[in-house]
């Protein structure tokens, strides 16, 4: 039985823009001792679904559900008081997203470690400085650190603290929200290594949130690729690192700088899409390089992009001469030929154009019929939902995959 099953969980925020699609339906689970390393770029949903696990929610949550199972038990269904009770640092704890920098200045680390203890369990300050004393000593750290103050101790000390404060209630899942970002290499390192091995001591089950590919596979028997509020890609770390199946995770592994190697990083062209308002279908096909007929273009994008086409000196003369365009609904649009050229002329023109550059131009692609009208040309578009996750032990969301194609 899973430790950690989480299933179709779902946290939007209410803004005043709109709803913030922060975490859609995302569903994985973990076997004790197992660690999921949790990637994806800035502001894809991370903190915000380990967040969502431990029901920490801020005053703006617009929606918030699913399942989440702990050690069997659907915890979503018990009440704040007890879930704050049995659940939450007992059960599943947390090291924040820059915690080390938020220790208490004016109070003695040893304590800091303790206090969980004498407030969920009651245990007396003596006997909880005592066990806070065996958990700094388990995370490497001299004993005479519990009486110092946060500002005598180096980074690494300090998240080795961090780490002792998530552990001193012997939680099974811990959950680490980017433990290493701040630290120099060497450091990382030894807390990596500090990880590995309380993980096979304690069979902990982690919950890795990382952008760093190369520390995710240090320690993920799992990996989940986040793109957008959406899980997009899970499964073994020895897989997905090696030939994955979603064309957003090549695009990640190829822009990691390789050392000694000739070839420059690849990067993905664009920028994350706005969560408060996702692109229909394939949240990726923006950026994507190999999207098709199938992955979601909507009229107002297919226009944005012709309209970069129009104006962007490379492809200026080949795009045939367009006088307005304008969506007609979400997949089809009309297009007024422009400097005098007729209707028929146009659509011979822009099939050509299509038929030439859409290797390059994907969003042509999308393209499922062009008509003649008296004065104008419509372009109907393909109609698609999003990609389901497919597969069992290894899941990926893309058409070509649910096509067989990948
Ligand atoms: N309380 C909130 N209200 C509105 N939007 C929020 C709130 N918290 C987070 N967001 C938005 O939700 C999205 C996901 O944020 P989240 O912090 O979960 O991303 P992340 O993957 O952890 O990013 P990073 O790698 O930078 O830590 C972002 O667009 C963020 O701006
Ligand atoms: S469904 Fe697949 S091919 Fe289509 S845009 Fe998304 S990732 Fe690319
Ligand atoms: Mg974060």
């Amino acid at each position: 039985m899973p430790t950690l099953d989480v299933k179709n969980l779902v946290l939007w925020y209410r803004t005043r823009k709109g709803p913030v699609h922060a975490v859609d339906s995302i569903s994985f689970a973990l076997e004790p001792g197992q660690t999921i390393a949790l990637v994806g770029e800035s502001g894809s949903g991370k903190t915000s679904t380990a967040n969502a696990i431990l029901r920490l929610l801020p005053k703006n949550v617009l929606r918030y559900d699913g399942e989440v199972e702990f050690d069997g038990q659907n915890v979503m269904e018990l009440t704040d008081e007890e879930f704050r009770r049995n659940v939450r640092w007992r059960g599943i704890s947390m090291v924040f997203q820059g915690a080390m920098n938020a220790l208490n200045p004016a109070v003695r680390v040893g304590f800091q470690v303790a206090e969980p203890l004498m407030v969920h369990y009651d245990v007396d300050r003596d006997e909880a400085a005592d066990q806070a004393l065996d958990v700094l000593r388990k995370v490497g750290l001299p004993a005479d650190i519990a009486r110092r103050y946060p500002h005598e101790l180096s980074g690494g000390m300090k998240q080795r603290v961090v780490i002792a404060m998530s552990l001193i209630l012997k939680p099974k899942v811990v959950i680490l929200d980017e433990p290493t970002s701040a630290l120099d290499v060497m450091t990382q390192t030894n807390i990596i290594n500090l990880l590995k091995d309380l993980k096979n001591t304690d069979r902990l089950s982690y919950i890795f949130i990382t952008h760093d590919l190369g520390l995710a596979s240090e320690l993920a028997d799992l990996v989940g690729i986040m793109y957008a509020g959406e899980l997009i890609e899970v499964g073994p770390a020895d897989g997905v690192f090696v030939r994955p199946k979603h064309p957003y995770t090549g695009k990640l592994l190829a822009s990691v700088p390789r050392l000694r190697s000739e070839e420059a990083p690849d990067f993905i062209p664009g920028a994350p899409p706005d969560l408060t308002a996702p692109p229909p279908g394939c949240r990726f096909h923006l950026r994507c390089p190999v999207s098709f007929e199938k992955c979601g273009w909507s009229a107002e994008e297919f226009i944005a992009q012709m309209d970069l086409l129009q104006s962007s000196g490379e492809a200026k003369d080949k795009v045939p001469s367009i006088a307005s365009m304008s969506a007609k609904s979400p997949t089809s649009l009309l297009i007024k030929p422009g400097a005098n050229g007729s209707v028929s002329d146009f659509v011979q023109k822009l099939n050509a154009f299509v038929a030439a550059t859409s290797e390059k131009n994907r969003f042509l692609k999308s393209i499922e019929s062009v008509q003649g009208k008296t004065k104008s040309v419509e372009v109907k578009l393909y109609e698609t939902t999003p990609p389901p996750i497919v597969g069992t032990e290894w899941r990926a969301a893309c058409w070509l995959v649910t096509e067989g194609a990948a």
